[in-house]
């Protein structure tokens, strides 16, 4: 039997803190060698691009594959939305998939855990902190989210280039997270925040490396191409940088390639892999004064361990329905 898990069933079983605390899992057995990641692979038929996304974690017994997919042209073409993704969990006793489910929420929520276990180890430890979250969409909710969740937080700010997210952004979490939010009039007035999260859609520089105080520790999640790029160089000369996966920083993040390109600093600069530091083979933060970045490009691990989460949430409550296929 297939247990079939849509996006309600999803958002029903899955919960932020248990989500952060297996991606942690997945990124110790990255770095104990204990995960099989291959690099993501792409397929660009004649109207979009479909990345096939497969992972296996040893220790979590978790093995599975997330298909996503970016067609420009659906919601116009078909009514339906440009990025779609599902994942197929396999038992890694015998191959076979026993759970489809979608992979939206879960995308969405494995980027914000990554994120609250990167602030976890790299943030400053003080209570209070201000969050300032760029971008207000989907990923800067879950950003807000996790870092709640790894920091006490006093309250947050957010800047949208669109007025109308931003508002719908405070509305909703402010809510959802009983915390302060405020919105800044431009990018400046974020950076008195403790922990910036960046989740823009921009393929250029969002703030002013130079005006970010000492201490603060970034999460750069948005951009991945090798062009284009959240963070300024000027801030990344200033950082301590810490990336999910060297490979993936160096094949897909510009936030680092296009300083490296520029010669401002070489690929030494670097510092190590999040699992590394969680593993203490890498150190964290070294005083309260240092600026930390963590960069995401997003890592099947993550979604694997979130989709064995999942499953046996789902398994637990009796949610989904299953067929034979
Ligand atoms: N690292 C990962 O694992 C991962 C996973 C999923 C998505 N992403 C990336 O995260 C980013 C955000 O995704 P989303 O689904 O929330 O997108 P979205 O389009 O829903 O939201 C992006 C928001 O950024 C805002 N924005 C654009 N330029 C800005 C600027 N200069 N300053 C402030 N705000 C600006 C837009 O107005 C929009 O509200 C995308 O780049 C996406 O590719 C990363």
């Amino acid at each position: 039997m297939t247990l079939i898990l849509n996006r309600e069933n999803v958002i029903s079983v899955l919960d932020m803190k248990d989500c952060m605390d297996v991606v942690e899992k997945a990124f110790k057995e990255l770095a104990n060698g204990t995960a099989v990641l291959p690099l993501r692979t792409p397929i660009t038929p004649p109207d979009g691009l479909s990345l096939y996304m497969p992972a296996y974690l040893k220790e979590m017994k978790a093995l599975a594959c997330k298909v996503v997919t970016v067609y420009k042209n659906n919601p116009k073409k078909f009514n339906m939305p440009v990025v779609i993704g599902k994942v197929l969990l396999q038992d890694p006793e015998t191959g076979d998939v026993n759970c489809i489910m979608d992979g939206g929420y879960l995308t969405a929520v494995r980027t914000g855990a990554v994120s609250g276990v990167a602030t976890k180890y790299l943030a400053r430890k003080d209570k209070n902190q201000v969050a300032g979250i760029f971008g207000t969409g989907v990923q800067a909710q879950m950003q807000l989210w996790a870092v709640a969740i790894a920091r006490e937080l006093s309250k947050a700010i957010v800047y949208d280039i669109s007025d109308e997210s931003a508002d719908a952004f405070i509305k909703e979490m402010s809510k959802k997270l009983n915390l302060e939010i405020v919105k800044a009039k431009n990018p400046d007035e974020v950076l008195v925040a403790d922990i910036i999260c960046t989740a823009t859609s921009s393929a250029t520089p969002i703030f002013d490396g130079k005006k970010v105080k000492k201490g603060t520790h970034i999460n750069g999640i948005g951009s991945h191409t090798p062009n284009a790029r959240e963070l300024d160089s000027e801030i990344i000369m200033r950082s301590r940088f810490i990336g999910d996966s060297k490979e993936a920083c160096f094949s897909e993040a510009g936030d680092i390639i296009l300083p490296v390109k520029e010669g401002v600093i070489d690929e030494s600069h670097f510092y190590g892999e999040l699992g590394d530091v969680i593993i203490g083979k890498v150190e964290s933060r070294l005083n309260d004064e240092e600026i930390t970045i963590f960069k995401s490009n997003g890592l099947a691990i993550q979604d694997v361990a979130t989709a064995k989460l999942i499953y046996d949430k789902a398994i637990e409550s009796n949610t989904g329905v299953n067929i034979e296929i």
